[in-house]
């Protein structure tokens, strides 16, 4: 009798829905998986029962930022631990070493984070919560434009493919506003020392430095520019927006410029004011842009999966929940109004922040 009426009530059928997660936690970028986990735990927390009362499990796994431990972990969650998507990773070059794996396993892969458009690209099972680097570079370039920057030089981290890519996105944009490249800086990341790079810079006279790799690397450099006495201001982009950068980079990080997802100051949607209020009592601080990604990504897992059993399939029916993941429309996520393209690729605006005394104050906001 217990079991029949647990049947009627559907509990019978209560299923764990497994979402594995890979996340560099340790190892240089640990800010990212850090961060990212954050706000996943914020929008876990409110919600992981699906409509027809199934529970979500998370299985997180840690890569260490490294490419070959990403790829392994997507291979052991899918054969192993049998999840039904994957949500991950940060870096962009770990992401593009995710994607064939899961391609291959045609298994629902959604990056909150990368940037880079290879990262989506020819994959069928591959989306992304955020906007890629065409954009993001555009509006790099046209914000140092808009301020009076006419001739740059470029710092790349030649380790990583989103660095790479976003040089060039920038590099695009800033010469056909009519700007000019007088150089391109390469940095690998990893490095401590930036003397021979700003020795380089110091010698051009730049209006603008665009750096385009990761906190740890622009910490030590803007620092080490200011300490051999190079004024130019720094515009970065995404992956700088970090504590580190004012932790390491101390005054001389004041000023720095960069491109990113999110600032809860410029947060009005319901969603985000909910999700900033939640931030704030667990964490107590500014809710920053790499945990909000994480929530959204979840939050679009679980929207597809729910369309899934709409539909009367289950929510573990990977080509179903692929099938509305690629096609999400109009999701009201945190970040901004989710719209995902024909390549799997988030249409969203850009805000603009800048660190002064120490905080990551909002500029403005850039539409598509
Ligand atoms: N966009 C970066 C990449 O693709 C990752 C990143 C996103 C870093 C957001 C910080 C904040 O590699």
């Amino acid at each position: 009798i217990v079991a029949a009426a647990a049947l009627m009530s559907g509990i019978a059928f209560a299923k764990e829905v497994k979402v594995g997660v890979v996340l560099p936690l340790t190892g240089p970028i640990a800010a990212f998986g850090q961060t990212s986990k954050a706000g996943l735990d914020i929008a876990y927390n409110q919600n992981h029962k699906l409509k027809n009362g199934d529970n979500v499990k998370l299985i997180v796994l840690d890569d260490r930022g490294d490419k070959v431990e990403a790829a392994t972990a997507v291979k052991r969650l899918i054969d192993k631990n049998g999840v039904t998507v994957i949500l991950g990773e940060v870096a962009s070059g770990n992401s593009m070493a995710m994607a064939p794996v899961a391609e291959k396993a045609k298994t629902p892969m959604i990056t909150h984070a990368s940037t880079n458009p290879r990262v989506t690209k020819g994959k069928k099972y591959v989306t992304r919560a955020c906007f890629i680097d065409p954009f993001q570079g555009a509006v790099m370039a046209k914000y140092a434009l808009d301020n009076g920057m006419k001739n740059a030089v470029v710092v790349t981290d030649a380790k990583q493919d989103y660095s790479v890519g976003l040089s060039k996105a920038f590099k695009k944009a800033f010469t056909a506003g009519g700007g000019k490249i007088l150089k391109t800086v390469l940095i690998n990341s990893g490095d401590k020392d930036f003397n021979a790079q700003v020795s380089t810079i110091k010698s051009m006279h730049p209006d603008i430095i665009a750096f385009t790799g990761y906190y740890p690397e622009a910490a030590l450099m803007v620092k080490q520019a200011r300490d051999m006495g190079v004024k130019t201001p720094f515009i970065g982009a995404d992956g700088v927006g970090f504590p580190e950068l004012v932790k390491i980079g101390g005054k001389a990080a004041e000023g720095f410029m960069y491109t990113d997802h999110f600032n809860e100051a410029a947060a009005s949607s319901p969603e985000a004011k909910a999700y900033v209020e939640a931030f704030h009592k667990k964490y107590h601080k500014a809710a920053d842009s790499m945990g909000a990604l994480a929530a959204d990504a979840y939050g679009m897992i679980l929207n597809a999966m729910n369309q899934c059993i709409d539909e009367g399939k289950q929510p573990t029916d990977k080509e179903c929940v692929n099938e509305h993941l690629r096609h999400t429309k109009g999701y009201k996520g945190i970040t901004g109004v989710i719209n995902i393209d024909k390549n799997g690729n988030a249409v969203k605006s850009a805000v603009i922040n800048e660190v002064q005394n120490g905080k990551f104050v909002y500029k403005t906001t850039v539409n598509p």
